[in-house]
Order: structure tokens, then sequence, then C-alpha cells
């Protein structure tokens, strides 16, 4: 916060240069004879009843507007002083913006009178300085919303503007320099039901500063310098955001009432202990990522001193744990999550996460254990019966417990990347031996009918063996990054009609003996860094609209499979591999008149001369490859050449005779 604190000093000391400069701007307007031409702004917008005129250099509102407009736009000009002069604005107004001007003087009782303006955004103006001179806006009439946000203001400032504001209902004081909230801040709205504080500094909250808003539903206290809160009691607040703050803790008076809040934003604390929630809570959406948590149990209080606790929380719905410290979650914590659809826990340091009781977590659809230290992961029978999107990457499973994924009926997104995995061979392929003790040390991804996408990259795998995929009809396949890789000829047997994705960058692959064409829905592939010397074929017409064999070792393409890619391929990656510019002939003029999209085409050479730097394939021509290595035609070439040469000799031997013989001519003419 101290940076934070800085930048609001450097702003502070940027706002009183304005002020000067605004002042002195003041004067000298000011004291222009009177009978100067008035400076016509440029036509305000109307549309039916609402007249935009910002951004127009005014410093009053115009005089000719439309009878009976409801929304008035005056943000973006020079307006100063808000008096009923400057702003001789009709009582029908029900929305007015004066954002972005340079206010620094607003006469008291203005709005008063305004029977309909419910609407007033004063943001971004210089409000510090009026309530500098101590007077107050008034009452502030039937106005409903009020914005009053990046005005400079400081604690106690806000009495000018709220002291008689009985029918305001939303408030943002976004933006300022607040420190504290006192116990009267709010004591003149007590309407209140939507307050933003975000981005302030606060540091402290006085005892009961918003129990006086019986109404307030919503509160904003995020990006501020909060340390602690150790009574919550706003048992009608719904939602509460205190992210960004420098909060150790959070918790809830004891209390057995009922409490209202639904969302909870803690996130982007230093909290150790698992929040302490009202007891009888609706909590959907709770935020503790980026913290400090240990472990999932709260600090509670009793007569005879502290104890841990785990809570109940029979509405959550979203839970987001990311980011934190912790090694273990004991199942038990989410027993009373029967609502829960998304789990996030990824960034911890968890080592094992077992779900094995009855029907637990049965309504999550989404859960995040990415980036933790898992070697150990098992769901019982009839447990995560909802589950849509597991995240898995980037951590230890060398296995998992079979049935993991085939036990999980909606199972559509699984992220296995940056593990230590082996895949199973197919059922079929182990029919002879134990099925249970064949699938140790090996992880079955066949017979998940719903899976759609699977990523793999980054496992150490060793083998792709045949039917992995059996009964999985996947749309996606990632196995990229897993160098030496050996992929089985039926590998992807039982893939034909589903995949449309399929991933094999950086395998270390030099052949890829799988007949891809006959997988027929197939789109996306890519090959790209590998040892490809020889393009994998195409038994048929293929349905490949990208295809990506960059940096490969490829020499000469064969122009058939070429030819089979041709009909569906819009997309072709070729970059960085030594083509031979004479072998490839038939395909570079292929290149040269097709429509397929080369995006790195800069990228794409081949080799014409040994020694020889590699040409652009663009630049490559028939005759390049038809001449020069014949001697006998070069003899020919030579002799023409000669020939010419004496034919250029003899020219220039008549030219200088012709020369000077009319050079004589002339001369003897003159004389
Ligand atoms: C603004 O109003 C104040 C108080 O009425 C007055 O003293 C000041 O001269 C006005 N400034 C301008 C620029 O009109
Ligand atoms: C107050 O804020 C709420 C929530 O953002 C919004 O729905 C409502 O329209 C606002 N009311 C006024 C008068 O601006
Ligand atoms: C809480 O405030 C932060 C910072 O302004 C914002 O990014 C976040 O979306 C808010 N949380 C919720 C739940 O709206
Ligand atoms: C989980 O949280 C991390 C970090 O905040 C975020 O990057 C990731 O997208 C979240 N996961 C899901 C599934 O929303």
């Amino acid at each position: 916060m101290k940076l934070s604190d800085s930048q609001r000093k450097v702003s502070n000391i940027m706002a009183g240069f304005h002020l000067l400069f605004t002042v002195v701007l003041g004067h000298v307007l000011g004291s222009l004879p009177a009978t100067s031409p008035p400076h016509l702004p440029s036509p305000c917008l109307v549309d039916d009843m609402e007249v935009f005129c910002d951004g127009r250099n005014l410093r009053s509102a115009p005089a000719d507007l439309p009878l009976g407009i409801q929304k008035l736009d005056l943000s973006r000009n020079i307006f100063q002083n808000l008096t009923r002069e400057t702003l001789a604005i009709q009582p029908t107004i029900h929305h007015l913006n004066l954002r972005s001007n340079k206010i620094l003087f607003i006469e008291r009782g203005l709005f008063k009178g305004m029977k309909h303006l419910k609407f007033l955004d004063l943001s971004k103006n210089s409000l510090d300085v009026f309530a500098m001179s101590k007077s107050s806006i008034g009452k502030l009439g039937a106005v409903e919303s009020l914005d009053l946000s990046g005005n400079g203001l400081h604690t106690g400032m806000t009495k000018y503007f709220l002291r008689d504001s009985s029918s305001l209902v939303n408030l943002s004081l976004n933006s300022n320099s607040l420190t504290k909230i006192a116990k009267d801040t709010f004591t003149g709205s007590p309407s209140l039901r939507k307050v933003s504080l975000h981005n302030n500094v606060i540091l402290e909250i006085e005892d009961g500063a918003f129990n006086v808003l019986f109404r307030l539903t919503e509160l904003d206290l995020s990006k501020n310098s909060i340390t602690c809160i150790t009574d919550f009691d706003l048992s009608q607040l719904q939602i509460l955001n205190l992210s960004k703050n420098s909060l150790e803790a959070f918790q809830t008076v004891y209390s057995d009432s009922d409490y209202e809040l639904v969302s909870l934003d803690l996130s982007q604390n230093k909290i150790h202990y698992f929040p302490l929630v009202p007891r009888r809570n609706k909590l959907a959406y709770l935020d503790v990522s980026r913290n400090q948590l240990q472990g999932v149990k709260s600090l509670a209080h009793n007569e005879s001193g502290q104890y841990l606790m785990h809570q109940d929380f029979p509405s959550l719905n979203y839970l987001d744990l990311s980011y934190n410290q912790m090694k273990t979650i004991p199942q038990s914590f989410f027993n009373s999550m029967v609502q829960l659809e998304h789990l996030n826990i990824s960034n911890n340091c968890i080592g094992s996460f077992l779900v094995e009781e009855e029907n637990g977590l049965n309504n999550l659809k989404v859960l995040d254990l990415s980036y933790n230290s898992l070697r150990d992961m098992s769901f019982g029978k009839n447990t995560l019966l909802a589950l849509e999107e597991l995240f898995l990457q980037g951590n230890l499973l060398t296995t998992i417990e079979p049935h993991t994924f085939q036990g999980r009926p909606r199972l559509k997104y699984l992220l296995l990347q940056q593990n230590n995995l082996h895949i199973c061979p197919s059922n079929a392929e182990s029919s002879f031996s134990n099925n249970h003790k064949h699938h140790q040390g090996c992880v079955a991804f066949s017979s998940i009918p719903t899976l759609q996408h699977l990523y793999l990259s980054e496992n150490h795998l060793k083998v792709l063996p045949n039917n992995a995929f059996e009964d999985t009809p996947l749309t996606l396949l990632d196995l990229s990054l897993n160098p030496g890789l050996v992929v089985g000829l039926n590998a992807f047997s039982g893939l034909e009609d589903s995949l449309v994705h399929l991933l094999l960058r950086e395998n270390h692959i030099s052949r890829l003996d799988v007949d891809l064409s006959s997988l027929n829905h197939l789109k996306l592939v890519d090959l790209s860094t590998n040892r490809l010397s020889t393009l994998p074929s195409w038994n048929k017409e293929s349905s490949i609209e990208s295809l990506n064999l960059g940096n490969n070792h490829l020499v000469t393409l064969e122009y058939n499979t070429l030819v089979a890619l041709g009909s569906s391929l819009k997309t072709l990656y070729m970059g960085s591999n030594p083509l031979s510019c004479c072998s490839n002939l038939r395909f570079f003029q292929l290149m040269q008149h097709s429509t397929v999209d080369v995006p790195d085409i800069a990228t794409v050479t081949c080799v014409h001369k040994q020694d020889s730097e590699p040409i652009n394939i663009l630049r490559v021509t028939e005759e390049m490859c038809h001449s020069l290595d014949n001697s006998s035609r070069s003899l020919t070439i030579l002799a023409i050449l000669g020939a010419a040469l004496a034919l250029v000799v003899a020219l220039g031997f008549l030219a200088k005779v012709c020369y000077n013989r009319r050079h004589t001519n002339s001369s003897t003419f003159n004389a």
C-alpha cells in the first residue's frame, strides 16, 4: 500500500496545480468585458428526450434546450461553478451527467428543486476544493444515484454532499482519498442500498458505520488498506467485495440469525485461516483466491478462547481457493456443499485429492486442481456425477485409479498436460491378462463416451498404444511435447468419426505411418517441430483445413499426397524445412497459383545448389532447374556471347567513322 499512498500524494499535488490553474483561468475569463462575443459551442445532439452536449467546451448549459428533455449529458466540458444561472435547466430532467468537468463550486440547494432528478454524475471534478470551503450542497432532493468518484475527496469531506440526501440509493465514492469511514458518514443518507468505495485508502471502519444503513445490500470496499474484519455483522448485506486489501482475517460475529450475504470476494489479501462466514449463510459465491490459506479450517472464538472449526455452505455454487498454500483438504470440508458447481483449487500444494463418500460433490461441473503436487487422485463410485471439466495439468500424476474418468457420465474436457502418465493399452489388447492388474501403472482413456477434449502434452509419453481411445469419441487430442513418442499404427482407431484437432508438435517423430485419411472429420493437424522426412500418407481425399509441417526434415514432398490434401486445405505452415528447389517444382507451382494461405511463407525456403543460400520458394523458377549444369549448352552460350561482342565492336567502329565524317562536313560548311 505504500506505493499507492505515494501515488496518491503525487496525484493530490497534481490536483493542487490543477486548482491553481483553473482559478487563474477563471479570473482571466471573468475579467473579460461582458460585450465580448459569446463562445458558440457546436450544437448538441438531440435524440428523442435525450440531449448530448459532451465535449463542447461549455461552461454553462445551452440556453435553447428543447422542452421536456429527460436526459442531459454535459460531460467533458469546462463547468466550474454550478449555479442556478449556469445550470439553467428544466425541472423535468431525470438524468444529469457532469462527469469530467472542472466543478469546484455548487450553489447550495441547487438540486433541491429538481423534483425529477434521479441520476446525478459528478465524477472526475474538483469537488475537494468545494469541500475545503466547508460549504454544503444542501438537500439532494430526489437524487437516487450519485457518483462522486475521482474528486480527490478526503476523510470527512463526504458530509458536505451527503448530509441531506434521504432519497439516495446508489452512491459511488470510488477513487478518492478516504482513509476512514466514520460512524456518522452515512447518517444523512439512510436509504442507501449500494455503496462503492473501491480504490480509496481506507484503513479504518468505525463501529457501526454501515449499521445505520438498514437497506444496504451491496458494498464494494475493494482496493483499500483494510487489515482486519473481526466483527462482520451486516446481516442484510448481499454482496460484499473486499478484494485487494491487506486483510489478515475475516470473521463474522457469532450469531444465530440469518444472513443474506450471497457473494463475498476476499481475493488478493493476506488471509491465513478460512474466513469465518455467518453460521446461517446463503453464500453462493466465495472467492478466497490469492491469500495465505494453509488449510480450510476457520478460527472461531468462544468463552474459553479460540478453536478451529469447519463450517457449512449449503448454498455455495462457486468457490475459488486458487493461489494459496494448502497441502490437504479433508473430504468432509465439502460435505455441506451440495450446490457446488465450480471449484478452483489450482496453484496450491495439494498432494492427494480423494472423493469417496457416496454422492460427494454431485453438482460439481468444473473442478480445477491444476498446478498442485498431486500424485494421488481418485473419485469413488457415485461421486462427481455432474463433472464436465477437469483440470489436472501441472501435477505429479503417474497413475490414476481405473474408472476415475470412466465413472463420470458427463466428462467433456480433461486437461492432463504436464504430468507423468503412461497410457494403458486398450481392453482388447489386454484381454488375456487380468484387467485390473494390467491397468496398474497406467491411465486408461478408453470407454469415456462423453469426452471431447483430451490434453496430454508434456507427459514424457513413450508409447501411444493401439486402440487407446476406443469408445472415447474425442474431437481434440493434444499429444505435443512428448519427445520420442511412438504412435501405434492403429493408435487413433475409434476416432474415425469424431477427431477434428490433432496436435503432435515437438515429438521427435521421424515417420508417421498412421493413415490420417481414415480420420474423416480431421480439420487441423499440427506436426510442427518433428523430424519428418516424408509426409504421412493420405490414401484418399482428406478433410484437413489447416496443416502445420513447419520445422521438420522434409526434402521432397510427395506430389500426390499434396494433391489429395489440396481439395480441403486452407492453411499450410511449411517454414524451416530443408526442401529441395528442383524436386518440388510442381508443388511450388501449385502453391504459387492456389488459394491456400501460407502464413509463414517468409520462412519457406528451398535449397537450390549445395553451399548456396536457401531461396524463398516464391522465387523459384523452372529455368533455374533446367540450365547451367549442361556444359555443351554453356559452350553455345559462350559462342553466342563472343559473336555478340564482335558485333558490338564492329558497330562501335562504324559509328565512329560516321561521326568523324559528319563532324568534318559541318566544320567545312562553317568555314
Ligand atoms: C463562482 O462562484 C463564486 C461564488 O458565487 C464566485 O465568487 C466566483 O467568482 C464564481 N466563479 C466564476 C468563474 O464564475
Ligand atoms: C442502483 O444500482 C443497481 C445495481 O447496480 C441498479 O440496478 C439500479 O438501477 C441503480 N439505481 C439507480 C437509481 O441508479
Ligand atoms: C471485486 O472487486 C474487484 C476489484 O475491483 C473486481 O475485479 C472483482 O470483479 C469484484 N468481485 C466481484 C465478485 O464482483
Ligand atoms: C482457477 O483459477 C486460476 C487462477 O485464478 C485461473 O487462472 C483459472 O482459469 C481458474 N480455473 C477455472 C476453471 O476457472
